[in-house]
């Protein structure tokens, strides 16, 4: 049992290493959309109506909307908790990345 704290304690130490470069590198606008892919496709490409696609989004809009999500401006059982998750430079970066995309 002590090896295997001993083990965990390890890994953990080795995920928030991980964490850390990565948060220091600064997190892509794409691999925030990798989050979004699920719903709103890959590379926020799908066609369907209930689900819309974000590829193409203007920057603004997107950003302005993620903000209506958070503060429960634009009511949204899926989307409120989601982009309360984010911070102005994280929507900055995606609302880039989207609008950047040909769907
Ligand atoms: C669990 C499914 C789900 C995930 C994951 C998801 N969305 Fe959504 N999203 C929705 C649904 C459903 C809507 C429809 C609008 C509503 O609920 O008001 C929506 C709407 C939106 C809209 C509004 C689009 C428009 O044309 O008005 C934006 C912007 C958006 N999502 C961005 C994102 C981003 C960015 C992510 C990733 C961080 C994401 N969504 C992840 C389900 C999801």
């Amino acid at each position: 049992m002590l090896k295997l704290s001993l083990l965990t304690g390890g890994l953990l130490a080795a995920s928030s290493l991980v964490a850390t470069s990565v948060h220091a590198a600064e997190v892509s606008g794409e691999m925030l959309a990798q989050t979004c892919s699920g719903c709103h496709g890959t590379f926020g490409k799908i066609k369907n109506s209930a689900f819309m696609p974000l590829a193409g989004m203007n920057a603004n809009t997107f950003v302005n909307t993620m903000k209506e999500f958070a503060s429960g401006a634009r009511p949204s059982t899926l989307m409120s908790s989601l982009a309360k998750g984010f911070t102005d430079d994280e929507l900055k970066r995606m609302a880039d990345y989207f609008a950047a995309q040909k769907l």
